[in-house]
């Protein structure tokens, strides 16, 4: 019967505790690779070296400028830190849109764009012609040398910006300014988002030594011991390593737990066969899942009396606000149609039912894929330093994370079954990763002094 039919549709996104182990098994062996210098270059986890050696102190002070670009938001900040006993950070923040064209456009158009954002805050702040030092935060894989370039490996998410892959985004953010000729600024460090948030959360916790995102796209990044870190010289102390784990299975290696629905989606993207992992689990692509299965249970005339409707064929129409939504659980069934009639689906009673059931199916495994490959980190930390066990905090950011009503829960609780002899607490940050970035630059700026 119909019923029947659709749970043996979902049944292979429902994923055994046997096979959640072996999903944080495989991530522990990717994570090697990426970290070895031999087996780097191949290696689709790439471990990303970030020049962060350490997570705040509270001796960090000064002044800062900050971006944050690549997630839902692209915003401006200035961050002021004080130490000692008025220690505490303050800041002034706007939000600025990158329209689709831009994000498909190219370098000079986005760097121009974002020079113009900067030009508009130092003006709205009453800052003109000021000259701070600049925090920035950049949410994409990069090569690093050094803190204050960043070579940006490949675009992920919705941008797909020419002429920018294979370029320092210092470089192309410095030339912008030029082309202004208005101000000039500092550019001191880029970190990634999941570094920025490690730190935003290390200023309140100093067990915070992992950082995760799970937003528009997925990833973490974790202190590591220099001795592993093979891609930097030095054996002593630790590195802060950006894992870039949203590629986690582009070799190959998850496609026993892909699913049609999954290659689907990926097929549809705009970077096809990259970012498996991250297909699986983050708020771009969630929805997009959902929207497939419902698309197969309707042409098997097992959903919406079988009629696809135009609507049901666009493609980002479940965006991560209407998942949470829907699975909300105080909402009546009827409040599911509602919801479902403000996409454009006409639905019955049941086929809300259907939907929700979808919805749920769909969140768990990414809560629980994710929980895998974050048991898998916080265990490596713990084999690193030789524990028995270890007590660890991961800050968190990502509107998925914060605004599902579910997600976290089934995260927490899948790594406390795959990682049992880890004690993991997670922090949500509420001040984003610019604080970070600014955190990170106070501590540039004042070794760079020393030096002086
Ligand atoms: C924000 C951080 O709060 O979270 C960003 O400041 C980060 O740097 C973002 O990219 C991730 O969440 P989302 O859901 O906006 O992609
Ligand atoms: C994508 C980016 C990564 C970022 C993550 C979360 O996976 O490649 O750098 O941290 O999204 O925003």
């Amino acid at each position: 019967d119909q019923h029947r039919a659709r749970q043996k549709t979902l049944e292979p996104l429902k994923l055994s505790h046997e096979q959640l182990l072996e999903v944080k098994r495989r991530m522990k062996i990717e994570m090697e690779r990426g970290l070895r210098k031999e087996t780097h270059t191949s290696a689709p986890v790439k471990m990303l070296p970030t020049y962060v050696c350490a997570t705040p102190d509270g001796t960090e002070k000064g002044d800062f400028l900050a971006l944050d670009l690549g997630g839902t938001n692209f915003r401006v900040l200035l961050v002021r830190v004080r130490n000692g006993k008025r220690r505490g950070v303050e800041m002034h923040n706007k939000i600025y849109t990158i329209p689709q064209e831009i994000m498909h456009g190219t370098g000079d158009e986005l760097f121009d764009h974002i020079v113009q954002c900067i030009a508009d805050f130092l003006e709205y702040m009453g800052m003109k012609g000021v000259s701070l030092p600049l925090g920035f935060t950049f949410s994409f894989p990069c090569h690093q040398n050094r803190l204050d370039e960043s070579i940006l490996l490949k675009w992920t998410k919705g941008f797909k910006v020419s002429g920018c892959e294979g370029e320092d985004v210092v470089t192309l953010l410095k030339e912008a300014i030029h082309r202004r000729e208005e101000f000039d600024l500092d550019v001191v460090a880029v970190v990634n988002d999941t570094v920025g948030t490690m730190m935003t959360c290390g200023y309140e916790d100093p067990h915070c030594e992992v950082g995760l995102i799970v937003g528009t796209g997925s990833n973490a990044c974790y202190m590591e011991e220099m001795r592993n870190v093979e891609l930097v010289e030095g054996e002593e102390g630790r590195m802060c390593v950006n894992m870039e784990w949203g590629a986690f299975g582009d070799n190959g290696c998850l496609d026993n737990f892909r699913t049609e629905f999954d290659v689907a989606v990926d097929d549809l993207s705009l970077n096809p066969g990259k970012q498996r992992f991250e297909k699986m689990i983050s708020g771009m692509y969630l929805g997009e899942i959902v929207r497939n299965v419902l698309i197969d249970f309707t042409k098997r005339g097992l959903l919406f009396r079988g009629r696809i409707s135009e609507r049901l064929k666009t493609k980002g129409i479940f965006e991560t606000k209407f998942l949470s939504q829907i699975e909300s659980d105080c909402l009546a069934l009827l409040q599911v149609r509602s919801i479902l009639q403000h996409l454009g689906l006409e639905s019955t009673c049941d086929d809300s039912i259907i939907v929700k059931e979808v919805c749920t199916v769909v969140a768990q495994r990414a809560a629980q894929l994710c929980g895998a490959g974050m048991a898998a980190v916080v265990d490596k930390i713990r084999e690193n330093r030789g524990l028995d066990t270890l007590k660890v905090t991961v800050g968190v950011d990502g509107t998925l994370y914060k605004l599902h009503p579910h997600f976290a829960k089934i995260m927490h609780e899948t790594v406390k079954d795959l990682a049992p002899r880890c004690d993991v607490s997670f922090l949500e940050s509420e001040d984003g990763s610019g604080k970070g970035a600014a955190l990170i630059t106070a501590v540039a700026c004042r070794i760079r002094e020393a030096g002086q």
